[in-house]
């Protein structure tokens, strides 16, 4: 048989949906200056699903720190790994920063979130499978990924459950002890499809109890949560008790790349141990002398989350009032969860884009059981109350032909052709 034969026969979870949605629900492309307002199939739609959390990815200031960086060194700049020859002042200096801003003691540079925190979970773990891992249900495929290298045993606990984690941690001590290794606990900050946030404080106080090291993933809590923007730890008062903190430059920091900060042991290993750097070039100087101007600006620009925080307030807000059921969320992830089938929601997306011009993310089976949908919406600075308001009243809309069973029998959009 042909390595390739499986291929047409199964396309994966994804991949089946190639044919009827790619280039309008699967590969959308969004043209135009990144912001709330942007160009999809043709017309201007009010967008919902990018991660441009601060705004910052289309501020004249980033805009100019990074064009500025490009001028002067190119994106090839510098070549080679950072152990090898791609050390530069910036790099450093941009660890220091974010060490300092996460209230760590180091910081190293990543140069994408989902390999690095693969990379970071492979290194930290025990190579003769001695390590045992306790991970939150919901944690994101990275986290996943990241365990699949290891050779450790690893539970999962139900999502954000203390008593779960509880019993986890019982087994697993048990386990690291007879095998003479410690305990990994992995958790996301800020969940990103569901918005709920990790319960650290409750783990926290499980350190206490039990002898283990947590390692939090706050890709979505970076920028958005604490006083300072610093994240989830920072929020619960518990950033001290995280012993490894990753974050993200892809969402609240619009790049692209990622960090990672803890004591400065523990970086010094991870920076001569971690293979995603160690066998990888550096991360461009564009985008590390942008992300010190991102820094700098987040740490000196409190408007920018309080920006953000109004519109996430006014529009969760708005949709509870409306009988929206938005989970769990406790962060800016907006999701409105519906029931209805896979047809249902197609055509109610279809409606909110092409009558609405509304563009946000929707989720449906198998992601997400049978029955549900999930439309997202991320919230950003650089949305207006209006944007609110508008949003709220098609939310309104399509809600009540949703429940009148219109999008199952009524007239709908027709599929638009794709320019
Ligand atoms: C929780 C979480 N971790 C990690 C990542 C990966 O980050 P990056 O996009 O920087 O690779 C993401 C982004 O989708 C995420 O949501």
């Amino acid at each position: 048989m042909d390595l390739f034969d499986k291929f047409s026969k199964d396309a994966g979870p994804l991949g089946q949906y190639q044919k009827m949605a790619e280039g309008y629900f699967i590969f959308p492309k969004l043209e135009g200056e990144l912001g709330p307002r942007m160009m999809f199939n043709g017309k201007e739609r009010l967008i919902w699903s990018i991660n441009n959390y601060l705004g910052l990815a289309n501020h004249p200031e980033v805009r100019k720190a990074d064009a500025d960086a490009c001028a002067k060194y190119g994106m090839a700049y510098p070549m080679g790994a950072r152990a090898m020859s791609g050390q530069t002042k910036y790099h450093v200096q941009l660890e220091n920063e974010l060490a300092e801003f996460e209230q760590k003691e180091a910081a190293y540079l990543l140069n994408f979130g989902y390999q690095g925190m693969t990379s970071i979970i492979d290194c930290l773990c025990d190579k003769r499978g001695r390590d045992v891992i306790v991970y939150d249900a919901e944690a994101h495929a990275c986290i996943l990924d990241g365990m699949r290298m290891t050779n450790c045993k690893r539970f999962s606990y139900a999502h954000n459950d203390m008593e779960s984690l509880e019993k986890r941690l019982i087994n697993a001590t048990r386990l690291a002890n007879e095998q003479g290794g410690g305990v990994l606990v992995i958790t996301e900050g800020v969940f990103g499809m569901s918005g709920a946030v990790g319960n650290l404080k409750g783990i926290a106080e499980l350190k206490k109890k039990y002898e283990f090291r947590l390692l939090v993933d706050d890709a979505h809590g970076l920028g958005t949560m604490g006083k300072t923007g610093a994240g989830t730890g920072e929020h619960y008062g518990v950033q001290d008790q995280i012993d490894v903190y990753f974050g993200t430059f892809a969402k609240s920091f619009a790049g692209i790349g990622a960090f990672v900060a803890s004591d400065k042991y523990i970086i010094d290993y991870l920076k001569y141990n971690m293979r995603s750097q160690i066998y990888a070039k550096s991360l461009p100087m564009p985008m590390t002398i942008g992300a010190l101007k991102r820094l700098e600006m987040i740490r000196t620009m409190p408007e920018l989350k309080e920006n953000l925080w109004n519109i996430v307030n006014a529009l969760q807000s708005g949709l509870r009032e409306r009988g929206f059921n938005l989970g769990r969320t406790q962060s800016c992830v907006t999701p409105v969860f519906l029931n209805g089938s896979v047809s249902e929601a197609t055509n109610l997306a279809l409606e909110l884009r092409e009558h609405y011009n509304i563009f946000c993310s929707i989720v449906v089976y198998p992601v997400i059981p049978k029955g549900e949908i999930i439309f997202r919406l991320i919230p950003t600075a650089s949305h207006t109350l209006e944007d609110v308001e508008y949003t709220l009243n098609a939310f309104g809309e399509v809600k009540a032909k949703l429940d009148a069973g219109l999008y199952e029998t009524g007239s709908i959009p027709k599929f638009p052709d794709l320019v």
